[in-house]
């Protein structure tokens, strides 16, 4: 692999999904998930500068020692930082200011790379890669949710075009004989530590639908009263529609009587033919019972994922977020990306339309909490 060049596209990317904001844009705040773009560029810059330069490119002069205050996402190992729900609140450094910092990291970074790298270095520096794409992802979702909740809904660009993935003819639900079915990353390229280790998993017979679930169908789950029927919710999933008031996925709106959807196009006509995205776990939960159905866990997914095309939403699985047999952090702050997070939360598994190309496996692990719909989530279901 050509480290270099591998660098400078992640980190073009990341700056590509940026170029269409405007400077306010970069800024605010709206929710505790959703962290403003200026932070992200940021802080994708400091987990290099942290974990790459700093402890392994001799004579590296920091750039700011305050910025590992501003930056720092969840390390504990790293230090003191700013609380998650103040990002928002930082006018200082401003936007131009960290872009300043991004060049310099990008210039060390290149000058690093240009001598001999270890392996272990190697690792670390694929998982920069693949932690900045993950902040791409976040970026994309982040800025849907900062543009879509402005009340003039301003599109994030008129030129967006989701990725075409054929979901192909017919909808039999796939069948999978019971058995023994072999879980979890193997290979020699790169995967998170949370898709380790590969082990045996015993499946009862199942099928599952080929297809994601779309606008349409869950339209009918709308307008059967499904938001207020307790008989398909867990309780907890019951209390979070009252309390918020849910009566349909993120983003819809419905404006004279016509569904709306906010993309980043701006606010459309509900598209019916798309998967149903931005959903949470409860909500998915909800639709599969009242279809006298089921999500399929996280297993029967992976053993069946060869079977359809995935790849357009994250799809809720009925499986909790728990390390797999012989699961092990590894040692300092690099301990702290996954395995901290294991508990309350559900998995996701595939990928969406604005994960980066070529960043998702059968294997990968997403996960959120059963509340949360600010990712393109989908529905899949199982019997
Ligand atoms: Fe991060």
């Amino acid at each position: 692999m050509d480290l270099i060049a591998r660098y400078k596209e992640v980190r073009q990317r990341t700056e590509k999904i940026c170029s269409y904001l405007q400077t306010e844009d970069y800024v605010v705040q709206p929710v505790v998930d959703v962290s403003p773009p200026k932070w992200h560029i940021g802080h994708v810059t400091w987990f290099f500068e942290t974990f790459i330069l700093k402890p392994y490119f001799m004579g590296y002069k920091e750039y700011n020692p305050d910025y590992n205050y501003v930056f720092n996402s969840y390390y504990e190992t790293v230090g003191t930082r700013v609380i998650r729900t103040d990002r928002g609140n930082l006018s200082r450094p401003t936007v131009i200011e960290i872009y300043s910092y991004r060049k310099y990291v990008d210039e060390a970074m290149e000058g690093f790379l240009c001598g001999e790298v270890g392996d272990d270095v190697k690792e670390l520096l694929i998982l920069g890669f693949n932690h900045e794409e993950q902040h791409q992802e976040l970026l994309m979702t982040d800025i849907k949710y900062i543009l879509g909740h402005n009340p003039l809904f301003p599109a994030y660009n008129k030129n967006y075009a989701a990725p075409r993935i054929d979901e192909g003819e017919g909808d039999a639900f796939i069948s999978m004989d019971e058995g023994i079915y072999e879980i979890g990353f193997t290979g020699d390229g790169f995967c998170f530590d949370n898709e380790l280790n590969r082990h045996k998993v015993y499946l009862n017979a199942y099928e599952i639908s080929p297809k994601l679930v779309t606008n349409a169908e869950y339209l009918e789950f709308i307008n059967s009263g499904g938001y207020h029927d307790f008989r398909h919710w867990h309780a907890e999933g019951w209390d979070w529609v009252k309390t918020n008031k849910v009566e349909a996925p993120l983003y819809w709106h419905l404006i004279d009587n016509e569904w709306h959807n906010y993309t980043y196009h701006g606010l459309e006509p509900l598209h019916l033919k798309d998967p149903v995205t931005h959903i949470s776990y409860f909500e998915a939960y909800a639709y599969a019972s009242w279809k006298g159905l089921r999500l399929p866990t996280e297993f029967e997914w992976e053993a069946a994922s060869s079977k359809f095309n995935w790849g357009r939403r994250w799809e809720w699985t009925e499986s909790s977020y728990l390390p797999y047999p012989g699961f092990a952090k590894a040692p300092g702050a690099i301990g702290e990306y996954n395995g901290k997070f294991m508990v309350n939360q559900k998995v996701l598994r595939g990928a969406s339309e604005v994960t980066p190309p070529g960043h998702s496996r059968a294997t990968y692990r997403n996960f959120f909490q059963t509340n949360l719909r600010w990712q393109f989530t989908g529905i899949r279901l199982a019997r």
